[in-house]
């Protein structure tokens, strides 16, 4: 079996959560072997970044590099051999996050973020030009006026749930803006409907790949 590496994107609030559990039980249900993970973090290193980047103050190239460093790690340690034993990644954020939050959101030049993208996400023994990315990527798209209503007095919020709607309104625009530079890895899933609609969007966009009945 082929590895696949699935990453589930969105705005603070969009709702991921739940139908990364889901998917993951729908993939292991056909008997393979699942690998569930996030970012920041997934491996000790990378978790303590997160951290870090969650909660200490920093400036934007500062944060981008923490972000790209935690991948590094996770790739290296994680994700790269659950993929080379054709194991299914399910990974709760990756690299689009970094050009949405750290690049729509604080700012940050975009072609520095494509120049680490090409360093960290390089895989040995690929070639130069090979950049691991994910097989598939599940944007949660919700206005970011619905999310914060959403995260109002659901918890304690961490540094990014803390801004303001502009810096939601500039991290989703920056999503979208990947998903028409990678159209053919991106699946925009409505995240405005009701629980169920959003798992049959989810589920449908593994289907049309085949890579679920
Ligand atoms: P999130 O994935 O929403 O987890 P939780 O549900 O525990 O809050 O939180 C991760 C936060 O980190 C989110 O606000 C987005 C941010 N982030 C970045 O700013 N850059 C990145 O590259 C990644 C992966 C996440």
């Amino acid at each position: 079996m082929n590895g696949l590496f699935i990453s589930f994107e969105g705005i603070d609030g969009a709702g991921k959560s739940t139908h990364i559990e889901a998917l993951a039980q729908a993939f292991r249900e056909q008997g393979r072997t699942v690998t569930l993970t996030r970012e920041p973090g997934g491996t000790p290193l990378a978790e303590k970044l997160r951290t870090l980047v969650l909660n200490d103050a920093m400036d934007p190239m500062t944060e981008a590099l923490l972000v790209f460093a935690a991948r590094r790690d996770h790739l290296q340690q994680l994700i790269e051999p659950a993929l080379a034993r054709g194991e299914v990644v399910v990974c709760d954020r990756f690299t689009d996050a970094t050009f949405a939050y750290q690049g729509g959101g604080r700012g940050f030049d975009l072609n520095v973020l494509s120049i680490l993208e090409q360093w960290v996400q390089g895989v040995k023994g690929q070639g130069p030009d090979f950049i691991r990315q994910p097989d598939l990527t599940l944007w949660f798209d919700l206005a970011p006026e619905i999310a914060a209503q959403r995260l109002s007095g659901a918890r304690v919020p961490d540094k990014f749930e803390a801004q303001p709607v502009e810096f939601f309104r500039r991290v989703a625009d920056a999503y979208g803006q990947r998903m028409k530079d990678h159209p053919a890895r991106f699946a925009c899933i409505p995240a405005d409907l009701s629980r169920e609609a959003v798992w049959q969007a989810v589920l449908g966009s593994l289907q049309t790949r085949g890579w679920l009945p």
